[in-house]
């Protein structure tokens, strides 16, 4: 592991500082019983597409597949009412962040350090999460992969970061709670930080995370 001390804090968005199960949670009464498996199935989907798209070498923007991904759930779980799709649809574009989000955000910039978001997010769903959760003033800069069209954990995704701030990737602290995407982040040479909310097993041993955390809360406090 390299001396150099990290400069800058990259965060995942979805499932990391946004909670992609809150759209569901705003209206789980409307949608009865199997509410959790129609998030899941919404989320798994979302993700596959974003991976098969871009081994095929083909891009549709994350608002899309969010969409398509919303159809397929529903398709799946019918008892769910469709009537929902609008209401789901407007939740996921201001997704609630978690508690402990913005501030281990204001805890870095009070350490001096820079922040940004490296995100699957299309810039306008990025655009309303961020505002919608008051964290505009706290990020240095919001990467969206749509400057690229393909999704992590393709290398130049990670790029997009090093390119932004002009530092070698062993200047990065990298932190997100998919798993594959500490994967991803760890071949690329980041520091990366998995953040364990749900107790997961581990997978990828030979990129694992530098540290598991079980939430955002000590991040700002861990020393390289
Ligand atoms: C993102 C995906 C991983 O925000 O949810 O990039």
């Amino acid at each position: 592991m390299s001396d150099v001390k990290p400069h800058v804090y990259v965060f995942d968005a979805y499932g990391t500082l946004f909670d992609v199960h809150a759209a569901i949670a705003r209206h789980r009464a409307a949608a009865g019983p199997d509410a959790d498996r129609l998030s899941e199935i919404w989320r798994l989907k979302q993700l596959e597409y974003s991976w098969t798209l871009t081994l095929a070498g083909r891009y549709l923007d994350f608002w899309t597949l969010t969409e398509r991904a919303l159809d397929y759930a529903f398709a799946r779980v019918p008892s769910v009412d469709r009537a929902l799709r609008p209401k789901l649809l407007e939740a996921y574009l201001t997704l609630d962040a978690y508690p402990d989000a913005r501030a281990a955000l204001i805890a870095l910039k009070a350490r001096g350090l820079s922040t940004a978001i490296l995100s699957n997010g299309s810039p306008r769903m990025l655009g309303a999460a961020v505002e919608a959760s008051g964290m505009t003033g706290l990020l240095d800069a919001v990467l969206s992969v749509d400057a690229l069209h393909a999704y992590k954990p393709r290398p130049e995704i990670y790029a997009l970061v090093t390119d932004r701030f002009g530092i070698s990737p062993d200047h990065v602290v990298f932190v997100s709670s998919n798993r594959w995407d500490v994967m991803g982040a760890a071949a690329f040479g980041f520091r990366p930080l998995w953040v364990n909310r749900t107790r997961m097993p581990d997978e990828y041993a030979e990129q694992p995370p530098l540290r598991v955390v079980p939430d955002l809360s000590i991040v700002a406090s861990l020393s390289f």
